[in-house]
Formats: structure tokens, C-alpha cells, sequence
């Protein structure tokens, strides 16, 4: 029997591939420009720190996790606690005070898989490692919105809330137990749950009775101190160059119990279900937590496999790679070895070239180059070789040039449309 992949995971076969690679590429290039700089972690990491930050009564630590060595290790579920272990182990706060970090990875989380959920999907995001100021919120929501604006996506909004500090919350939590408790049976059975574990998760329910029930239950905002509501309008101010696409959510919570302050997720309107794009927000006490002083941080991740499909949603041309500069025809055997060196010499100036490897009739080569969607074809043979001359056609517009010295093929390619 035939073997297929693991379910909730995927193959990125040539036009895919090429397609991530050059997502992947533009993105750094991005980052680069924001000075934020490149932190590569392991796949896998010792269970207790995923555990210890994410939280352990979080769906990600108690369901969603790949754990194996009896549970010592877990294929990372997420970046910002490697991050920051990553940052405390190398006292990584010496080199500088304020450290600004990405990455590009794998994770793994045990979901159901459907459209756009998938048990390994890829990440790339942003940690902005020691600033506590309203600036640096700022700057990574604005680096958010340039890199899906740049990458050609128009159908998004921004949601942000402030869900306050730790100790905020959970007087919040208390009330809103409290308030909860009186419509228990009426609730959803995962919001039942939650009510025991973690009752600030049934703000995100998407379940149309809880929504009701959720509709007077206190609001977290009302909670916070004037400090905390301070950073937040000042965020909302520094923000107004992408107003017309953010809103105030004070629902939203995010699944996390790192996050501290600022939260915010970007939404597609492109996709299905599975509509998030991009989340992040601060988790000020992270750092300290996993044994550094003090130090406030903010990030945000974004997941490939959601832009790109709504990439594909709103028709964005991204290239596949499969445009070819030259192809070379090979009329008889020959000529084959001159071929080689032409084309080496080509690829050596960057010219992407190809020629036939199957013995095929001109004619079909010419086919080949047609579905190759070469820019430019040239035929060689016995008389070519030996008279170092040849006629190289156009695709775009059929003309043919007539080419005197083999060498000088360089100097009729043009790379334009
Ligand atoms: P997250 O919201 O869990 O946040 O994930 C961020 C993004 O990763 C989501 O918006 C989504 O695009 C993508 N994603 C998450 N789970 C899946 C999945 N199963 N299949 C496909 N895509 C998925 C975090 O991971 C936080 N570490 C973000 C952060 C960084 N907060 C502060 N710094």
C-alpha cells in the first residue's frame, strides 16, 4: 500500500516551494529593514518550558502538545518561549538592552486539522526583547501591517485590547466567574470547561449561545489600572497612520498565559474559518519568569499556510519560479558537448537556461520550451557549431535575431516582459 503523509501536514512540491522560499526571502528582507535580526532555536525543547509559559491549563499545553522521552521534550508549539529561553541562556540582555529578534520555523500542534489548521505549519514573527514603552508596541504592529501590505494582501483588519497585568486580570476573572457561574447550564460544553480552568478563554467562544450569555458579562478594560489604560490609548495614538484598519476588540484574550498589556491579531477576510493571520501581543513578565531581571517584551507570529491562502484568495501574483531565460535546442548529438559549455558558461552569469536531457525531436524540444515558458529559444546543430553562428527567437514577440559567435548569447537576452 501506497504510504501518505501524517494528517494536518503537507507537501510544498515545486511552484509551492519556490512560492514560500520567495515569501520567506521578501519577509527578511523586511525584518532587515526594521533592524530586527535573525534567532534560530531547536525543534524540539524540554516540556517544562512550554508549560511553564504558554501555561498549563491553556489547549496548547493540554492538548495540543507532541511530547516524547516520557515527556521530557515537546516539538515546539510556538517561538516566543524558546525566544526568550534562548535570550536568557545566552545573556543575550549583555550584548545590548534592547534586542530585536525574528525567526522563520516549523511548529507543531496536535489540532484538528481543517482549512488552514494544520498539526505542522510554518511561523515567522517578531520579539521585541526590553522596551516597556508604547513606541515599541507600536513598531512591531506597524512591521506587522508593512510586511502583509507589502506581500500584497489589502483584505485585513486589526483587532487590539489591552487585557491589563497579571494582577488586573485576575480580579477581573473573579467577576467574570462569578457573572459566568449564573448561566452555567446555558453555556457551551467547552465553555463548562473553561469555567473550572480558565474562564477568560470563553471570551473568544465562538458559539452563538455563549455569545449571547457574553453579551453583559463584564468587560476586562473596566478592570485595568490608569497606567495600563495609559499605554494603551497612547498605542491607539502612535497608531493613526493604520487607523481606518484597527479596532478595538475587548474580547480578545488569545491563548496564551504569557501575554501581559497589549494583544492584537490580524483577521483576513479572504479565508475561511481559520481567519487569523497574524497574532501577538506583549508578555512583560516572560523574561523574569524564565530567570532574567525584569524585562518587558512584545511580539507577534504569523502563519504561511493562512497568507498564503489568502494570498490566492485575492488573486496576489506571487512568483512560482517557473520562468526560464533560455532554452536550448539540441538538433542532433553533436552538438551536445559545445551545448554544455554554452550553457554552463551562462548559468555561471546567473542566466537560468535549459536544454533537452530526453533525446527529443526539435520539435518537441520546442514544445518543451513553450510549456517551459522560455523567454528565448535558440536551435543548435552541426551547422551552428561549426560556422559559431546561430538565430535565437523571441517568445514574447516571435522575432529572430541572427547571432555571430556562440559566446556572445549573453548580449541578445533580455529578462523583461
Ligand atoms: P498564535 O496566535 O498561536 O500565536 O499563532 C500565530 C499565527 O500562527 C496564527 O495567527 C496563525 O496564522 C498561525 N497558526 C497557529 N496555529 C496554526 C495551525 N495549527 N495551523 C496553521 N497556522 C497556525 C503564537 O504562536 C504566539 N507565539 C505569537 C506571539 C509572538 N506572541 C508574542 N510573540
Amino acid at each position: 500500500m501506497q504510504i501518505q503523509k501524517p494528517k494536518g501536514t503537507y507537501d510544498l512540491t515545486t511552484k509551492d516551494a519556490y512560492q514560500r522560499t520567495y515569501l520567506e526571502n521578501f519577509i527578511r528582507k523586511i525584518f532587515d529593514s526594521y533592524n530586527y535580526k535573525e534567532i534560530r532555536t531547536p525543534t524540539f525543547e524540554n516540556t517544562k518550558l512550554f508549560k511553564r509559559s504558554i501555561g498549563e491549563e491553556t489547549d496548547i499545553v493540554s492538548k495540543e502538545m507532541y511530547s516524547f522521552n516520557d515527556g521530557e521534550f515537546t516539538l515546539k508549539p510556538e517561538m516566543t518561549a524558546p525566544v526568550i529561553r534562548a535570550y536568557v541562556e545566552n545573556r543575550m540582555f549583555n550584548d545590548a538592552p534592547h534586542q530585536k529578534l525574528y525567526y522563520i520555523s516549523n511548529m507543531f500542534r496536535r489540532e484538528r486539522p481543517q482549512a488552514g489548521r494544520f498539526r505542522e505549519f510554518s511561523q515567522f514573527g517578531a520579539e521585541s526583547i526590553g522596551s516597556g514603552e508604547e513606541m515599541a508596541d507600536a513598531e512591531m504592529i506597524l512591521l506587522a501591517d508593512a510586511i502583509l501590505n507589502e506581500i500584497g494582501l489589502k483584505n485585513f483588519k486589526i483587532r487590539i485590547n489591552s487585557i491589563g497585568t497579571i494582577e488586573e486580570r485576575s480580579i477581573f476573572i473573579i467577576s467574570l466567574r462569578e457573572y459566568l457561574i449564573g448561566f452555567e447550564e446555558d453555556l457551551s460544553n467547552d465553555s463548562k470547561r473553561r469555567l473550572v480552568i480558565n474562564p477568560l478563554r470563553i471570551l473568544d467562544s465562538k458559539d452563538p449561545k455563549d455569545l449571547e450569555i457574553l453579551e453583559n458579562a463584564p468587560v476586562l478594560y473596566e478592570y485595568l489600572s490608569e497606567d495600563s489604560k495609559k499605554h494603551f490609548e497612547s498605542l491607539i495614538e502612535l497608531l493613526n497612520s493604520i487607523s481606518d484598519k484597527l479596532s478595538i476588540d475587548y474580547k480578545l484574550v488569545r491563548g496564551f498565559d504569557y501575554y501581559t498589556s497589549t494583544t492584537f491579531e490580524f483577521i483576513s477576510s479572504a479565508i475561511g474559518s481559520q481567519n487569523a493571520l497574524l497574532g501577538g501581543g506583549r508578555y512583560d513578565m516572560l523574561a523574569e519568569h524564565l530567570g532574567a531581571k525584569p524585562t518587558p517584551a512584545i511580539g507577534f507570529a504569523a502563519g504561511f499556510e493562512r497568507i498564503e491562502m489568502a494570498l490566492k484568495a485575492e488573486s496576489a501574483i506571487i512568483p512560482d519560479g517557473s520562468e526560464l531565460l533560455l532554452y536550448v535546442c539540441s538538433a542532433g548529438e553533436n552538438p551536445r558537448s559545445r551545448i554544455l559549455q554554452i550553457i554552463t558558461s551562462l548559468r555561471s552569469k546567473g542566466i537560468k537556461c535549459e536544454t533537452d536531457f530526453l533525446g527529443r525531436s526539435v520539435k518537441s524540444q520546442m514544445k518543451e520550451a513553450d510549456r517551459m515558458k522560455a523567454k528565448y529559444v535558440i536551435v543548435l546543430g552541426d551547422n551552428e557549431i561549426e560556422s559559431n553562428s546561430a538565430e535565437i527567437k523571441s517568445m514574447f514577440d516571435g522575432s529572430v535575431i541572427k547571432i555571430e559567435g556562440l559566446d556572445k548569447i549573453i548580449n541578445y537576452l533580455k529578462d523583461e516582459d
